[in-house]
């Protein structure tokens, strides 16, 4: 948090079955993968492109969560379907040691290009519809502080672990 590059638009991708993208992607992976973060966006490791990752298994970060498949969305776009909203408790790998409680739409369609070049269309909610909007955020150079609406709702992961009387 504070790096320029977090709080810019990012730029779409031209060829997604770029192999260059392909050595991104596997980075992303990577770094998603040693913090056990739920998703993440290519800003995030100094790309400022229009690449996503995200997906939950059993995820220590996120231990009440449903799966999210294992996804690569390219030049994602968002619909919001339907006016219900969800409050949930967010953390970001870009704002360590922090979580916040952010409200967002429900329920979303999104689009966007596989490393193929296929076309993905999905219609989702609860978590999943949180983990997309989160990521997409980041292409637009939001972070999730930036969405709450009392300051208040900013609390050290600690803080919340020993409420929760558990880890998180
Ligand atoms: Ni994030």
């Amino acid at each position: 948090m504070g790096h320029p590059l977090l709080y810019r638009r990012a730029a779409p991708v031209e060829d997604p079955t770029d192999p260059a993208l392909r050595a991104l992607v596997a980075d992303m992976r990577d770094t998603m993968r040693a913090l056990n973060g739920a998703g993440l966006a290519a800003p995030q490791i100094g790309v400022s492109l229009r690449v996503v990752i995200f997906g939950v298994e059993a995820n220590p970060r996120y231990p009440e969560a449903e799966p999210v498949p294992q996804t690569v969305l390219i030049n994602p776009s968002i619909q919001v379907l339907g006016r219900e909203t969800e409050t949930g408790w967010e953390g970001c790998l870009s704002v360590p040691g922090l979580r916040g409680r952010v409200t967002r739409p429900r329920r979303i369609r999104y689009r966007g290009l596989t490393l193929e070049g296929e076309t993905l269309d999905r219609t989702v909610e609860g978590f999943h519809a949180r983990v997309v909007q989160h990521e997409c955020d980041h292409l637009d150079g939001v972070l999730f502080p930036m969405r709450l609406k009392d300051p208040r709702d900013l609390v050290f992961e600690e803080v919340l672990a020993g409420e929760a009387g558990g880890e998180i």
